[in-house]
């Protein structure tokens, strides 16, 4: 067992680094203020090859794994939560498209989603069906050689910018949850809209909206997968992404520490510097941990999708385990900013509030416990 990047790794790592660090930690406070999607970086990270890192290059991916994608969302999410969201994003989308579509779907999308030419987006959840996946409402009705989707979309991400949409509906609703089918809808066809965008407490810029879909035909062809297989698709899909959730607060708790540990040694009060005082220890020390526990968790759900085996219990321990921490570190750091920290000026108020979400999108970590336990007492009934 080796616990160190590879030369490869750390060649990323760093490259990731510096693009993190010139392009986006400068316009990080401002992308928050604004809440504008920043699409100037978006379209610059999809020339570097930093969207589709674990794609093959046939594809126009870099052809690298999923450690490496974990690798580069922990430097975008040291930088901001939001853009590293946005790029998880698309590799969720893009995780979904390669596994899932045909030769002629992933031609036609992967290699424009890799450049950053087109973006994705995935619709599961709705108005009254977020953690219960299986109870969505939308349905996809055969009308000869189409079908005719009807029903809303809610917390779409980036579903105002997407040139398409992954949209999961109910093609047989006698069958429950075998019952749902994903498709293919591009912007633009005809009864497709994007609704109210949410206003969030955190990750600005990354928008978050609602998808309308009023008889909207799309020919067969659309449908991405085999017909039932929408929940499968989805959940599938979400174990990768729950990895990239726990990367990003990995790399938020990396900056939250890093924040911390800078003011400590540099905020003085009763004559000496805070970080001389055992409270303030505590707190650094078992961020320190956490974090590393944390980051060890992350990188093991990774490989094992690399392996090519099951992850659906290691995503959602690296979940859970690093969204709690994360959301636990990013207060505590406003803790030792003191009044400092709970102002603008300084990064951690935002720290704050970006890591709040971590614990509810792709799964809230009740969620997480349910398929951990599931997992679990199915291994020990063996
Ligand atoms: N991978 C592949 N297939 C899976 C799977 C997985 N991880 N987990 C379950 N399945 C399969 C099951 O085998 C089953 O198929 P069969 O009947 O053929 O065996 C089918 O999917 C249904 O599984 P369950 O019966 O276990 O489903 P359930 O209704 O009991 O729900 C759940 C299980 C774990 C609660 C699931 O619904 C879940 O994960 N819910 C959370 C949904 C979620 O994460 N939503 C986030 C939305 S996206 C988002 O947040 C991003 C954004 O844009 C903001």
């Amino acid at each position: 067992m080796i616990f160190e990047l590879t030369e490869e790794q750390k060649m990323m790592q760093q490259m990731v680094r510096s693009f993190a660090e010139e392009m986006v930690k400068p316009h990080a406070a401002e992308i928050d203020e604004t809440d504008e999607f920043p699409m100037d970086i978006f379209r610059e990270a999809g020339k570097l090859g930093l969207l589709a890192i674990n794609m093959p290059e046939k594809y126009g991916g870099s052809g690298a794994d999923s450690t490496a994608a974990v690798i580069a969302s922990i430097e975008i999410a040291k930088a901001s939560a939001a853009v590293a969201n946005i790029f998880s994003s698309v590799r969720h989308h893009l995780f979904c498209m390669y596994h899932y579509g045909n030769e002629e779907q992933k031609q036609k999308f992967i290699p424009a989603m890799a450049k950053g030419e087109i973006i994705g987006s995935f619709a599961l959840s709705e108005s009254g069906s977020g953690s219960d996946a299986s109870s969505i409402k939308t349905q996809a009705k055969l009308d000869g050689d189409e079908y005719v989707i009807n029903g809303s979309k809610m917390w779409i991400t980036m579903g105002n910018v997407a040139d398409f949409t992954i949209v999961f509906a109910v093609t047989d609703p006698d069958k429950g949850s075998k019952g749902i089918s994903a498709f293919i809808v591009e912007k633009g066809t005809p009864g497709f809209t994007v609704g109210k965008r949410e206003r969030k407490l955190g990750q600005k810029g990354n928008p978050v909206c609602e998808l309308m879909f009023e008889n909207v035909r799309v020919p067969k062809s659309c449908m991405l997968g085999e017909e039932g297989q929408g929940i499968k698709i989805a959940l599938h899909s979400l174990d990768s992404g729950r990895i990239e959730v726990a990367a990003l607060a990995v790399g938020l708790m990396q900056a939250a520490l890093e924040e911390s540990v800078n003011y400590a040694e540099n905020r003085k009060q009763f004559g000496q510097k805070i970080s001389s005082f055992q409270l303030i220890q505590a707190m650094i020390s078992e961020m320190a941990t956490d974090l590393d526990a944390a980051t060890l968790l992350t990188y093991r759900a990774a490989y094992l999708k690399d392996q090519g085996k099951k992850f659906t219990r290691e995503a959602s321990m690296a979940k859970w385990f690093a969204t709690e921490a994360v959301m636990k570190h990013t207060t505590n750091a406003i803790q030792i900013h003191g009044g400092y920290g709970y102002c603008k000026d300084y990064n951690v108020e935002r720290y704050f509030r970006d890591a709040k979400l971590t614990q509810i999108f792709e799964g809230t970590n009740q969620i997480q416990q349910i398929v951990i336990s599931r997992e679990v007492l199915k291994q020990w009934a063996k």
